[in-house]
């Protein structure tokens, strides 16, 4: 098992530039002399087309200590969980639905498998570094829903009173304290219940995964971003960096991009404003399309300039959600505030916090957009502030 092990996942609207991220990153971390493999779990692969080299079906290796793998969640699906397919077809017929074939039609099923192929290989411990070229935001039920997906899931296929404490295992032991039975005594029905777990577990290990969201300085992908960190943030998982990409060159010298210069400063801006607790990387735009290896280096030699770059950020500054008997608590660190000097400002979607030269722009999740804030309260560096649904709204 590698110690090093650490997977990246990039995520963000399409067309803004993940996959020329994720290719910059896996060039870094090959350089770093780190067994790297790049994988794509987005349906329309380009990772051939950017390394100019033709991929198959399983992983292909490009060069020493870079792998390149395009999953088909069909193939894996067929391939490397024939057993939970079996499992799943037999419990589908059961329930009067159709066969294996129409498998592929449950919500986000090649998404999951894709995500298992991921886990699979991260146990399999033969790489440094796993990089996740995500398929876009918004587009298929990504990585973003996971965790509705996962709960979708355990709801649906695992009838928990047949199946009994059993399944509860160990891996889940901070929540579950229930000892597991041997392994090899479990079923096929703990068995996927138990890989459930796992990924999830795995996708919210601060230590081993890290989300990174990629972005261009633009009104309506700004606020994908947004509420693609909020999410992650309300279900725990650890953001922690963004990258700003196509950012135009000042000196352009030419009247039509005058404008645009100053749009995207504004959006810079406030991309900078709601992630100041994270790292932001800025990613030029370059005067032409970053195919081959060549082209993906500008990115490593311009902006991937430091060797931390694959470490996980502890950001602990970062805001955090959480339920309470009333409605939500939002906790958001600011070291070192005077709570004095500490005004709060709701806006239809947003909570913004300006404390000194700090100001803070946090998105507010949906479910909270009905809500207001009912107190505020500044205590060894967190500021809690909490919501109860707003009078003017009714339970339906
Ligand atoms: N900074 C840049 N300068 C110039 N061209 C860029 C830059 N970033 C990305 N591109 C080009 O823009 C196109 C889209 O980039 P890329 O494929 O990396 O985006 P993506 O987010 O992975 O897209 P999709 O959502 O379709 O998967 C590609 O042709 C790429 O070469
Ligand atoms: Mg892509």
């Amino acid at each position: 098992m590698r110690v090093n092990n650490r997977i990246i996942i990039f995520t963000g609207k399409g067309g803004v530039g993940k996959s020329s991220v994720a290719a910059a990153h896996a060039l870094k971390s090959t350089g770093q002399g780190k067994k790297t493999l790049l994988v794509s779990t987005d349906m329309a692969h380009n990772l051939g087309d950017i390394f100019e080299v033709k991929l198959g079906r399983e992983i292909e290796n490009v060069r020493q200590n870079l792998d390149l793998y395009e999953i088909d969640p069909q193939y894996v699906m067929e391939n490397d969980f024939e057993d939970i397919m079996k499992y799943l077809a037999n419990l589908m017929s059961g329930q009067g639905m159709a066969g294996l074939e129409d498998l592929g039609m449950l919500p986000g099923m090649e998404e999951l498998f894709s995500l298992l192929k991921i886990l699979q290989l991260h146990e399999n411990g033969e790489y440094d570094r796993i990089i996740v070229d995500c398929a876009p935001t918004g587009e298929t039920l990504s990585l973003l829903k996971f965790p509705e997906l996962l709960s979708w899931y355990m709801e649906k296929l695992f009838p928990i009173g047949k199946v009994g404490v059993r399944i509860l295992s160990p891996i889940s032991k901070q929540i579950f304290r229930i000892e597991m039975p041997d392994k090899h005594a479990m079923n096929d029905i703990e068995k996927m219940f138990l890989k459930l777990v796992e990924l999830e577990e795995l996708l919210k290990n601060r230590e081993i995964t890290s989300i990174r969201i990629v972005t261009v300085p633009e009104k309506m992908v700004v606020e994908e971003t947004k509420r693609n960190y909020m999410y992650m943030n309300l279900y725990d998982f650890n953001v922690d960096g963004i990258y700003i990409n196509r950012i135009l060159p000042q000196d352009i010298g030419n009247e039509f991009f005058a404008e645009w210069l100053i749009i995207q400063q504004k959006y810079i801006s406030e991309i900078e404003e709601t992630f100041a607790a994270l790292p932001v990387f800025r990613i030029p735009w370059y005067e032409e399309e970053l195919k081959g290896e060549e082209n993906i280096a500008r990115i490593v030699r311009d902006v991937l300039t430091t060797d931390d770059i694959f470490e996980a950020k502890s950001v602990s500054d970062r805001e955090h959600f959480e339920q309470t008997d009333t409605g939500y608590l939002l906790k958001v660190r600011i070291p070192g505030a005077d709570k004095n000097d500490i005004d709060l400002y709701q806006g239809p979607t947003d909570i913004v916090i300006k404390t000194g030269n700090f100001k803070r722009n946090i998105p507010l999740p949906n479910i909270l957009r009905d809500h207001i804030v009912s107190g505020a309260k500044y205590e060894e560096d967190v500021l809690r502030i909490d919501f109860v649904k707003g009078e003017d709204s009714d339970d339906q």
